[in-house]
Order: structure tokens, then C-alpha cells, then sequence
């Protein structure tokens, strides 16, 4: 695995478009909008998912919407971007306290765009949301974790000024 990378995100391409969505809030006749997820996005968020993964998870995306998307509190944010109707990103995170010894640091630890839509600046506008609400919530931190092997994630978090950070995970197998 890769360490966690942590920075503050630079200002990204928001404002660029392709054949899929436009991403700039000043198109008034398609604007797209990352606003927080609806149980109503649901089914959507699932496939794009299947999309990444190719795995409908239908009760772990339950529980999450429950933790995150219902929560009502600034600390935990489930966004989703949305445009013509039709739900086109999301990002999940949250601000954790002190865990690894660290200060509170807001965590991102899934974002999707829907692949027809992607390289449009929406990926660039779902991070920003959500550090946006990571400032809200009181932390000047954001980190992640990716795998090793996923270079399209990790060209989109170095192009958002993300480096590799302090820390690095471990792991082991625990048998049986
Ligand atoms: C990574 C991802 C979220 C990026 O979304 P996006 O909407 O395409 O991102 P943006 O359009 O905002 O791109 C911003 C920058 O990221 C980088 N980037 C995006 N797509 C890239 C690609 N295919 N190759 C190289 N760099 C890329 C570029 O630097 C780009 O800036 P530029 O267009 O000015 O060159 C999207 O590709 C995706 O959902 N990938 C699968 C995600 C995944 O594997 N998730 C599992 C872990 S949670």
C-alpha cells in the first residue's frame, strides 16, 4: 500500500467540460452541483461503484449512507455530484480525531466519477467540497490512502497537490 498522502489541495480545473457533463455552477442551463446524498442517489452511487469494483454491495452502501449520508453532522460528509438529473461523482470522508497520534485531519476515503464523465473537473469539484467542509468542521489537513498499483487515483491526488505524507500503513495475514 501506498503511505497516506496528506496536503492541502490546490485549486483544481473546475470549469472545463467534455462530451459527458459540463462542471461549472455558471452554466445555468446544465449546472452541476455537489450538494450532500440523497437516499434517492442511492442505486446510482451503487453502480457507479460496480463500475470501479464490479461489486453491487448493496448492504455496505446502506450502512454507509447511514453513518454518513444521514448523520447530520459536519464531521462526516457523503456529497455527490449531480448533474442532468442524474448523479455523476461522490466522495466520502470524514475528520478523525487523533487516531495514529495525529491532530484531527480530515480523511477521504472513497471518490468515484461516473467513467463517461470523467476529466471534466468534477472529480477536482468533489474534493474541493469536501475540504471545503473538512475547513468547516475546524482541520487544516486532508489525507487518504490508495493502492499502490492505482496510478489514475494517484495522478488525480498529486494533480490536487497531495504528497506523500508521515505516514505509512502496515499490515499482516492473520491465518486462520
Ligand atoms: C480519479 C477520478 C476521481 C478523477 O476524476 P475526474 O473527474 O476525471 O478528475 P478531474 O477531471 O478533476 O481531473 C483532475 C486532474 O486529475 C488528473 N487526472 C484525471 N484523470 C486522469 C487520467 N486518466 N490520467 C492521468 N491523470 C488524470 C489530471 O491531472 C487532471 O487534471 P488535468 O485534466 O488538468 O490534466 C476518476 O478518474 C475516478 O473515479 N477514477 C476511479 C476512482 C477509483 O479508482 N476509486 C477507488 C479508490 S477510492
Amino acid at each position: 500500500m501506498k503511505p497516506p498522502t496528506t496536503a492541502t489541495p490546490r485549486r483544481g480545473s473546475a470549469g472545463r467540460h467534455t462530451a459527458g457533463v459540463r462542471a461549472q455552477d455558471s452554466a445555468p442551463a446544465d449546472p452541476l452541483v455537489v450538494r450532500p446524498v440523497r437516499r434517492g442517489d442511492l442505486a446510482q452511487v451503487i453502480a457507479i461503484d460496480a463500475t470501479v469494483t464490479g461489486l453491487e454491495k448493496r448492504d455496505y452502501w446502506r450502512s454507509v449512507y447511514r453513518r454518513y449520508g444521514d448523520s447530520g453532522h459536519v464531521e462526516r460528509q457523503f456529497l455527490v455530484a449531480h448533474a442532468r438529473e442524474r448523479v455523476v461523482g461522490f466522495v466520502i470522508g470524514e475528520v478523525r480525531d487523533w487516531e495514529f497520534g495525529s491532530p484531527p485531519c480530515g480523511w477521504v476515503f472513497a471518490i468515484d466519477v461516473k467513467p463517461d464523465c470523467r476529466q471534466a473537473g468534477i472529480g477536482t469539484r468533489l474534493l474541493d467540497a469536501i475540504c471545503a467542509s473538512f475547513r468547516l468542521a475546524g482541520v487544516r489537513k486532508v489525507r487518504t490512502m490508495l493502492g499502490r498499483d492505482n496510478t489514475l487515483i494517484l495522478s488525480f491526488f498529486r494533480s490536487q497537490g497531495m504528497m506523500a505524507g508521515p505516514f505509512i500503513p502496515l499490515e499482516m495475514d492473520l491465518g486462520t
